[in-house]
């Protein structure tokens, strides 16, 4: 009862914040917009066997305790439910970026991963969009990372019809992003912390009112690849979350360094100099710059 499974973590263009209406089953107050991002992976191998007496969890190596043992164990008592099985199990788990809570959204492809190899492990066979609730109960993000290229996340009524779902595949638009990572410590207050906090901020409701309006706008630049709409929409929705958490209470400010605002700045620059460029940033300092593959119509010579 061994399954090996690798999902990619998702850059939000239009985010997931705040404000869960049920918290246990992470159902979002609105739908979020992403697209999942190649090359960086979790690779998580879940073992059940009846001769364990507890549940283990290893990431990169390093057994884990407390909460992050914690998190994972709920989420297989899910599995297990799901399964009508009560049976314990070995979970290795492996990124190959920087750890969790650095603010590259390590949870949506860790929660991703373990939802596919713990529910092929255990014997279920899930559909996708079984797949992305289960995975959106370890967190909301993951629902994101199950589907394939450019992914919406339909906030939905309740548990049945909260999953996401791919809108265009991968090679629809070659989009870039750009990481820079200017911290891979542990942010200080983690997304689901700062999820419960968004309701103190006067600007949460506000960012509410127009959400679905840039949902539909930027689900229609990714379908018509126009990306000056979609730079528009999303750095606006970027600011939005972020004008949210600093004007929760208490204020989640300590998110940004210096650095992440010279490079919203020089991109800003850019961007007005006719680049294609936009920014956003998740829950930590990191910034991913959006851009466009470039298209090489010649070469030099001598
Ligand atoms: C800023 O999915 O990490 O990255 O459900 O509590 O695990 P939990 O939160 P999480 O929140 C992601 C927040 C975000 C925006 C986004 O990815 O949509």
């Amino acid at each position: 009862m061994t399954a090996t499974a690798i999902a990619h973590p998702n850059i939000a263009f239009i985010k997931y914040w705040g404000g869960n209406r049920d918290d246990a089953l992470r159902l979002p107050c609105n739908s979020s917009l992403s697209s999942n991002l190649a090359g960086l992976e979790t690779r998580t191998t879940v073992r059940f066997d009846p001769s364990y007496t507890e549940d283990c969890f290893s990431l990169a190596g390093e057994v884990q305790e407390d909460a992050s043992l914690k998190r994972v164990s709920d989420f297989l008592d899910l599995v297990r439910s799901t399964a009508k099985r009560d049976i314990y199990a070995q979970v290795d788990s492996a990124n190959n970026f920087p750890p969790a809570g650095a603010g590259i959204a390590s949870s949506a492809s860790a929660f991703a991963a373990l939802a596919l190899a713990a529910s092929t492990a255990i014997g279920l066979n899930l559909s996708e969009s079984q797949l992305s609730r289960l995975a959106r109960r370890g967190s909301g993000s993951a629902s994101r990372s199950i589907p394939d290229g450019f992914v919406h996340w339909q906030a939905g009524e309740g548990d049945a019809d909260s999953f996401a779902y791919s809108i265009a595949p991968a090679d629809h638009w070659e989009l870039i992003d750009l990481i820079c990572v200017l911290d891979t410590g542990h942010k200080a207050v983690g997304s689901t912390a700062g999820h419960a906090l968004a309701h103190t901020s006067p600007l949460h409701t506000l960012r509410q009112e127009r959400v679905a309006e840039r949902v539909e706008l930027c689900r229609k630049a990714i379908l018509e690849r126009d990306f000056a709409l979609f730079a528009d929409v999303v750095e606006e929705d970027s600011e939005f979350m972020h004008a949210v958490m600093r004007t929760s209470t208490p204020p989640l400010l300590i998110y940004w360094l210096p650095e992440t605002e010279i490079i919203l700045w020089q991109v800003k620059q850019w961007r007005k100099a006719g680049r294609a460029l936009c920014c956003t940033v998740d829950a930590g300092p990191n910034v991913h710059v959006l851009t466009l593959k470039m298209k090489l119509i010649g070469h030099c010579r001598n």
